[in-house]
């Protein structure tokens, strides 16, 4: 896998500049949320960039009535068609990076699960995703970093931070995800949704799902599979492919 080797060199050049103390303590201040404006540099933006259009043939929509609507690829095809966001997922500095502001041993979500990292597309006029946390099936915490890919829209993120903090008075925060941009956060703190798009307009991110612990009571794994299947990449995609491998994951 030759692109592994520039990806990883220039995740670890991104995060060289970084002031990452100053970034921990954002994380902290705000119930471990924190955002990077137009962080990842360019030229590895443009090859996600010629990876999503790889893929988008393969987007599975699908629509919740009052609670989502949009379109999403699983891991399973970016395993097979996007090998520079599969190794921007797995980069070791980059998880290295995510540890030390969470404070956390963390870990990439087993291969059997499709949500691991993903790609969300907003393309229809109204596509949204509403209020929800980022719950955990596996048996440890979990934690969600979204990649602002492209941001061609008036869809914001609004995230409520200290929701469920009796101490802090709520904040919220509408974000534009612009091509670079990331986000980090504990996907059990952060109260968070996507408001509609409009006409003509168009945004993709992408989704990637770390984790304390990789594994998932079989009961768990079944809901979370069924999720998956009906609110994301679709039956086919996650039952449709080595039965007794299924995979995991929420929003
Ligand atoms: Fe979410």
């Amino acid at each position: 896998m030759t692109d592994a080797i520039p990806v990883a060199e220039t995740i670890r050049g991104a995060l060289a500049g970084l002031d990452v103390e100053a970034v921990r303590r954002s994380y902290w201040d705000q119930n471990e949320f924190v955002c990077l404006e137009r962080w990842l540099p360019r030229p590895l933006i443009d090859r996600m960039l010629a990876e999503v259009e790889r893929v988008r043939p393969a987007i599975n929509r699908n629509y919740i009535p009052r609670h989502k609507k949009g379109g999403s690829v699983s891991f399973y095809t970016l395993r097979a068609d996007a090998p520079t966001i599969v190794a921007f997922y797995r980069a070791p500095a980059f998880i290295e990076f995510l540890a030390g502001l969470t404070g956390q041993r963390l870990l990439p979500c087993p291969d059997n699960d499709p949500h691991s990292c993903a790609l969300y597309f907003y393309t229809e006029p109204g596509d949204h995703i509403g209020f929800h946390f980022d719950t955990s099936y596996y048996r440890g915490a979990r934690y969600t970093v979204l990649l602002g890919l492209i941001e061609r829209s008036s869809s914001r993120l609004v995230c409520q931070l200290f929701k469920n903090d009796p101490e802090r008075p709520p904040r919220e925060l509408q974000l534009a995800t612009h091509p670079g941009t990331l986000i980090a956060f504990n996907g059990d703190k952060l109260w968070h949704a996507v408001t509609p798009l409009g006409p003509d307009e168009e945004r993709v991110s992408l989704t990637l799902e770390y984790v304390t612990n990789p594994s998932m009571h079989p009961a768990k794994r079944l809901f979370s599979n069924l999720k998956d299947a009906f609110a994301y990449f679709g039956l086919k995609a996650v039952f449709g492919r080595r039965p007794g491998r299924l995979g995991s994951a929420s929003d």
